[in-house]
């Protein structure tokens, strides 16, 4: 299901007319972009875009298993000429609310060890490293390593009824 933040002015849903802008943003940060169809599969995540005067400055895109209370951050990337001003916070942070209304209790990520950006936004939101994968190279030295990492959400607060 697509959140709606319209009303949010600029965080949004991403919709398929998203998709240029968000392949061009994923192309200048990944070494290995995602293709036109993992972007529309994750239509039915959350998937939200920040926009700077209407054009998309960076996306987020996370999954929610339901059954086990848990999610999943996918992807999150900034264009590198906006990088550095906070936007990923604003993504992140807005996932994170959102994921709290939906009683979520834990997030989880895996983020590649030379991602260390990354590793720092995450780890200012109180993401703890809970394991380390290393993926063996034919190549010493070219073994890729990626952290998982975990946070425990607190539960949303009820709101009294008066
Ligand atoms: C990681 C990324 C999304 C951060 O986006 P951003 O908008 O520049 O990040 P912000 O400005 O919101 O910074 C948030 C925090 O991240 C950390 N951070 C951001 N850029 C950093 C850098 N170059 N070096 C070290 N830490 C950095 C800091 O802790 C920062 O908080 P602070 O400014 O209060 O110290 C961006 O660098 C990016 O798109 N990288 C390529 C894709 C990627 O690695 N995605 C994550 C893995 S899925």
């Amino acid at each position: 299901m697509s959140v709606n933040l319209d009303h949010d002015g600029n965080i949004r849903s991403a919709t398929e007319e998203d998709f240029d802008r968000v392949l061009e943003i994923d192309r200048d940060s990944f070494s290995a972009p995602w293709i036109h169809n993992f972007f529309q599969s994750a239509l039915k995540d959350i998937f939200l875009v920040l926009e700077i005067e209407k054009k998309i400055a960076g996306y987020l895109i996370a999954c929610v298993c339901h059954d086990i209370e848990k999610a999943v951050i996918i992807r999150v990337a900034v264009h590198p000429d906006h990088r550095g001003k906070g936007f990923a916070k604003k993504l992140l942070r807005r996932c994170l609310d959102i994921l709290v209304e939906r009683k979520v209790r834990l997030v989880e990520l895996d983020v590649e060890l030379v991602q260390r950006a990354a590793i720092k936004l995450y780890e200012s939101f109180g993401f703890k490293i809970a394991n380390i994968i290393v993926f063996p190279s034919n190549t010493p030295g070219d073994e890729e390593t990626f952290y998982i990492m975990r946070l425990e959400l607190p539960e949303m607060e009820e709101k009294a009824v008066s």
